[in-house]
Parts: structure tokens; C-alpha cells; sequence
């Protein structure tokens, strides 16, 4: 995601490399090697891997691939405010406290109004949705989010008619985010989206993954998932959430204008001034796959968007 390469920061964070192979890939691998393990006490510990999410019945929104383990999806990502390379969240979230938590709601909302973490969530059916997640620098995963449509919290605080986009607010704790004490990005972190984007099933507030609460490097208490957009459009520990009349500004956008655009959808036909967006690496995977229009999710979402020019608005 960077932009000037602070001193320090590899090149292999901007393409990144696969840092371990796991246990599938591993027993794959060596079997076709006629290495022929028969058990998975053979393995070194780091390569078990943790739990599994379990394959089975699935939901009408899930994607059937292997999920990515608990320790990779817990330990390689991008949260700035604790620092700028894949393991830095893990490493330097445990200061963060996630409890209590309040969120502000408003802007052209009928019912404006500040809620602990708890009252905001209480209506709500938490559901685990299976998805497909793609980051602009050419890396994916699948995880099982727990979470509810932002569109049920939408129909609940009830957008005026002036509302057309909503805007998302990251909190501001240096004292806890040491990430926020250096000037790589403008704090506090904002996302947003058009509000049929956000109105989209697709689109959920995340309260946690893998059947747990989310753990601080991945956005606790509260973050957004959008599954046709690359990841950074997934704005982590919301703290506000505006209603507004005009295209909201976004902090990657602000960034690097040329490089980041608003709409963000995964689109393998569009490059990044730096890199191709043709292909990815799943984490976890030796080969790279290729990368779908929309991050696969082009029946539910491509009707958002007929007739706009996706290169000009990407
Ligand atoms: N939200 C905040 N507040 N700060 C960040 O730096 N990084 C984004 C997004 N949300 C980021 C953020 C990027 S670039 C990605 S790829 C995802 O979080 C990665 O996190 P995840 O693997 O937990 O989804």
C-alpha cells in the first residue's frame, strides 16, 4: 500500500512473497515429493497450522474454498495505526482496548444518535459469511466473518433522501496506536462508500472472525467488509459513520490519488500504476490464481455500476 517507501519498508511488502506454506500445501507437496506422510505428527509445528473453519452447510453469500487458518489470517495484514509491515498489527495491537466502545451515527439520518457497541448491535442476527478477500497489493484470503448486513443498521437509523454516500471514521488513540505518531498516512483513517454500495447484502459490519470476536489487528471491536472491493475499503475500529450528500474523501484516495481511486472494485483489467492486477497469490498457496472482475462477486454487484466507465472510475 505504500506510496513514498519510508526507509526501512522492504520492496517484498509491496510484492509480496508467501511467507510459509501450510499444512495442505505442505502434505501436497510432499506427497507428490513421495516423501509419503502418513500422519500429521510429521509436521513441524508451525506447519499444522491452527484450526480449520469447518467446510459444511453453507450460507446463500459463502464462497465454498478453503478457508484460510485462524494464524494467518490473525498475524499477515495492513493496520496502519500499528504499523506498516504484514506482522505489525499482531505485534503492537495488544495496548489497544476494544471495550467500551461508542459509534456516532449521523449526518441526513432521521435518527442521529451516539450507541455503546452493545445497543448498536443488539437488534442485529450476528451470521458467519464465508468471503473471498482480495488486498490491492496482489495477495488474497478466505474468511469466515461474523458480522450482520450494514444495510439492516442503515433501515434502522433512516437515511434522508439528501443521503448518497457514508462516510466511515477509524478511532484516534495514539497513546494506543502507535502507528498514528507517524505521518505515513493522515488520521484518523476514512472510508467510504456510494449507499447503494452500502445497502448491497454483501456489505456487513464485522464484529468478529472464525466463530470469535475480532481480534484488535483485525479492526475490534467493529470494521467493514466489502468482498468486491480490494481490502483497504474494509475500514477497521469505527468509531463514526456519516450519512452525506457528497462523495466522501478516503484516506488511500487522499494518498495517492493516481494509484488508490473511491470505487476500489477488484477489477483484473485495470493495473495499478505500479503493478498488474491480473493475478494473486491466496496466502497459503505456492501458484498464483487469476484475479476475478469484482473479486468474483460480478452477479451480485456489476448492476452497480452498468453503463460507468470503470477505468476512469476505479
Ligand atoms: N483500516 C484502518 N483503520 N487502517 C488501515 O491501515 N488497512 C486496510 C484495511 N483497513 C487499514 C484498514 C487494508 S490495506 C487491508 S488489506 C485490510 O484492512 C486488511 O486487514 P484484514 O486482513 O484484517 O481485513
Amino acid at each position: 500500500m505504500l506510496i513514498k517507501k519510508p526507509d526501512g519498508v522492504k520492496s517484498s511488502e509491496i510484492t509480496p512473497e508467501r511467507h510459509y506454506i501450510n499444512r495442505r500445501e505442505f502434505i501436497r507437496t510432499a506427497s507428490l515429493a513421495g516423501i509419503g506422510l502418513t500422519t500429521a505428527s510429521f509436521l513441524p509445528e508451525a506447519l499444522v497450522g491452527q484450526d480449520r473453519w469447518p467446510r459444511g452447510k453453507k450460507g446463500p453469500y459463502d464462497t465454498d474454498e478453503e478457508v484460510n487458518s485462524f494464524k494467518e489470517i490473525t498475524t499477515y495484514n495492513n493496520f496502519y495505526e500499528f504499523g506498516t509491515d504484514k506482522g505489525d498489527p499482531a505485534e503492537y495491537s495488544g495496548r489497544f482496548k476494544p471495550k467500551p466502545w461508542t459509534v456516532r451515527i449521523d449526518g441526513e439520518v432521521k435518527r442521529a444518535a451516539t450507541f455503546n457497541l452493545e445497543d448498536l448491535l443488539k437488534p442485529h442476527k450476528l451470521e458467519d459469511r464465508i468471503y473471498r478477500m482480495r488486498c490491492v497489493e496482489g495477495w488474497s484470503m478466505v474468511i469466515p466473518w461474523r458480522g450482520f448486513p450494514l444495510a439492516d443498521l442503515i433501515k434502522r437509523v433512516e437515511p434522508t433522501s439528501r443521503a448518497k454516500f457514508v462516510a466511515f471514521e477509524t478511532v484516534y488513540r495514539p497513546e494506543e496506536m502507535p502507528g498514528q505518531k507517524s505521518d505515513v498516512l493522515g488520521w484518523p483513517y476514512v472510508e467510504g462508500l456510494r449507499l447503494d454500495e452500502a445497502l448491497n447484502p454483501l456489505t456487513i459490519l464485522s464484529v468478529g472472525l472464525y466463530g470469535k470476536e475480532l481480534p484488535n489487528q483485525n479492526g475490534a471491536p467493529l470494521r467493514l467488509v466489502v468482498p468486491w472491493k480490494y481490502g483497504f475499503k474494509g475500514i477497521k475500529s469505527i468509531v463514526k459513520i456519516r450519512f452525506v450528500e457528497k462523495q466522501p474523501p478516503t484516506t488511500w484516495n487522499l494518498s495517492a490519488p493516481d494509484e488508490y481511486g473511491f470505487y476500489s472494485n477488484v477489477n483484473p483489467d485495470v493495473d495499478h500504476p505500479r503493478w498488474s492486477q491480473k493475478s494473486e497469490r491466496r496466502i497459503g498457496e505456492f501458484f498464483k490464481r487469476k484475479t476475478l472482475p469484482f473479486n468474483g462477486y460480478a452477479d451480485q454487484v456489476a448492476h452497480l455500476y452498468a453503463g460507468m466507465d470503470l477505468r476512469k472510475y476505479f
